[in-house]
């Protein structure tokens, strides 16, 4: 009987010293699980890693509880000689990762974790070659009778319908592109400005990305709307005081714009509940759906919003952005628009030429989360009932990929066997949402202080020192007014999305455990 990969385990302290040893050579092999952190420590030595064992059948000579336990003098040698070749055994997320080719290093070749996918996250291989595909071969613009224009106005409308589908739209014509989420909702603000009269107020939350604030604040400086009212939100759990949401909501309230997730807390908008006083209120429900996008399965239908806007580069994709319109809202409404461009939706909303490569980019995207759906089908059936052909696979992955982050933020929380978790540090300040019993009212971007330090030291010492990387940032504070409410204006961020292991977040919770007393030695 060959061995079970899955249960040789190098041992953690003896490794070091298995590839320190004389007489290694490049074809040593160490069996050490797949994103063990000692695979990532020790990437500059010779070692051919276990997802690279797990092809081979291995028929170990060496009793198993030597090579278990890693003495010193396992001779790994002589297991490659009797490897031979079988079908490979990978799990979902070694698949995953395969799909984002700088999941393990960055460019420079660098072995690194990356924990800043709140500002970007890292990008899908197919997703970045549809781009250049579109980009080349569909080069010509809209209109014309030849194969280059037809094949552009295809790769437009595709996209179209695959953000569709993954918003769960009735239809494609809802689906507006622009250069980012911020130009969008500031065309939003436009045309719904309108319909303003000076005495009207928008309704905003206290965890809002400036994206969603600065438009609605220009209505007010013109005099176009009388105020904007911001919804506090729970300093200690990071939630949304939806008591004080209903309060604001009276008569004169127009609009009700929310993100779905906050950018820097992680915290979740319970949006059903939100639209729900938004149409009884008869306002308008607009979802800054930025960061929820990559993290929360998103169903505008159910939700009942009016308007969402998402950027693809939040969602393993590139720069650019979409906005959701209900139909008739889109025909009704009169945004910026040159006089010869199409009086209909979508076009009618979109300024100077669209970018087909934008499309193509989320087509792929939405090609990676159908494909992750039909793997991830069964172990999420209870959610995607309601939803058939590509949508119940996209919502599949959604829902899954909602699930398995929880996962990260519990052992973010938590820890694990091998390692306390940011509840437990002292020195930590962590913003938001922290009881692990609760991490279905959150996504996994966790904001931070180590007590008295400068916060992008920290950011530093994490990538210098650890290879991870984070940032610290103080726009405001992630271009966002949430580190007003606990008297900061700048903090590091980690957000660690679905492609990451439980075994990075170890590594980044050792690190962290590390820069504490680094930190505190030098205050
Ligand atoms: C919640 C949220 N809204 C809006 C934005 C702005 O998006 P864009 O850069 O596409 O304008 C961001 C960017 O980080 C965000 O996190």
């Amino acid at each position: 009987m060959p061995p079970n990969p899955n249960s040789l385990i190098g041992d953690l302290k003896s490794l070091p010293q298995i590839i320190g040893g004389s007489g290694q050579s490049d074809r040593h092999i160490v069996l050490v699980r797949r994103n063990h952190p000692l695979t990532r420590e020790r990437s500059d030595r010779k070692l051919i890693f276990y997802h690279k064992v797990s092809r081979c059948r291995l028929e170990v000579k060496q009793p198993r509880s030597q090579i278990i336990r890693g003495s010193t003098h396992i001779k790994v040698r002589t297991m490659l000689r009797h490897a031979i070749q079988v079908p490979k055994m990978t799990s979902i997320l070694d698949e995953i990762r395969r799909e984002f080719p700088y999941a393990e290093r960055d460019a420079s070749g660098r072995r690194r974790i990356f924990f800043e996918n709140a500002a970007g996250s890292l990008v899908l291989r197919r997703s970045a070659e549809a781009e250049s595909k579109a980009r080349l071969e569909c080069s010509a613009n809209v209109g014309g009778p030849f194969w280059e224009s037809k094949m552009n106005e295809e790769v437009i409308l595709e996209g179209r319908k695959s953000v569709r589908d993954l918003l769960n739209a009735s239809s494609e014509k809802c689906i507006v592109s622009g250069e980012s989420a911020t130009s969008l909702l500031f065309q939003l603000s436009y045309a719904l400005s309108k319909e303003m009269t000076g005495i009207e107020n928008i309704v905003l939350t206290e965890y809002e990305h400036f994206a969603n604030i600065s438009p609605w604040l220009e209505l007010q400086r013109r005099g176009v709307i009388k105020e904007v009212r911001f919804v506090k939100f729970n300093p200690e759990d990071g939630l949304l005081d939806l008591a004080h949401l209903a309060s604001l909501i009276d008569k004169k309230t127009r609009v009700v714009s929310v993100t779905g997730v906050a950018n820097t807390l992680g915290s979740k908008t319970p949006l059903t509940e939100v639209f729900k006083l938004v149409k009884e209120a008869g306002a308008y429900g607009v979802l800054d759906a930025v960061h929820t996008i990559g993290h929360v399965p998103l169903d505008v239908e159910k939700i009942d919003c009016d308007f969402a806007v998402f950027s693809a580069y939040k969602l393993f994709s590139r720069r650019g952005s979409f906005m959701y319109g209900r139909q008739d809202l889109l025909d009704k409404l009169d945004p910026y628009k040159v006089e010869p461009a199409p009086k209909e939706p979508p076009e009618k909303w979109e300024m100077g030429t669209r970018d087909q490569a934008l499309f193509a980019s989320l087509s792929a995207v939405t090609d990676y989360l159908c494909w992750l759906g039909g793997k991830v089908e069964s172990e999420v059936r209870d959610n995607i009932t309601n939803y058939s052909g590509r949508q119940r696979l996209l919502k599949a992955a959604m829902f899954w990929i909602e699930r398995y982050e929880q996962t990260l933020s519990r052992v973010m929380l938590n820890g694990t066997s091998k390692v306390q978790g940011m509840n437990s540090m002292k020195g930590l300040e962590l913003y938001g949402m922290s009881d692990p019993s609760k991490t279905h009212m959150r996504v996994p971007t966790f904001t931070f202080n180590i007590t008295d330090a400068d916060a992008r030291m920290v950011a530093e010492y994490l990538w210098e020192k650890h290879a991870i990387a984070v940032l610290a940032e103080n726009n405001g504070g992630f271009y966002s007014r949430t580190l007003r409410t606990y008297g900061k204006t700048i903090a590091v961020r980690a957000s660690p999305i679905h492609l990451n292991t439980v075994a990075e977040v170890e590594i980044f919770l050792a690190a962290l455990h590390d820069s504490l007393k680094k930190f505190k030695q030098s205050a």
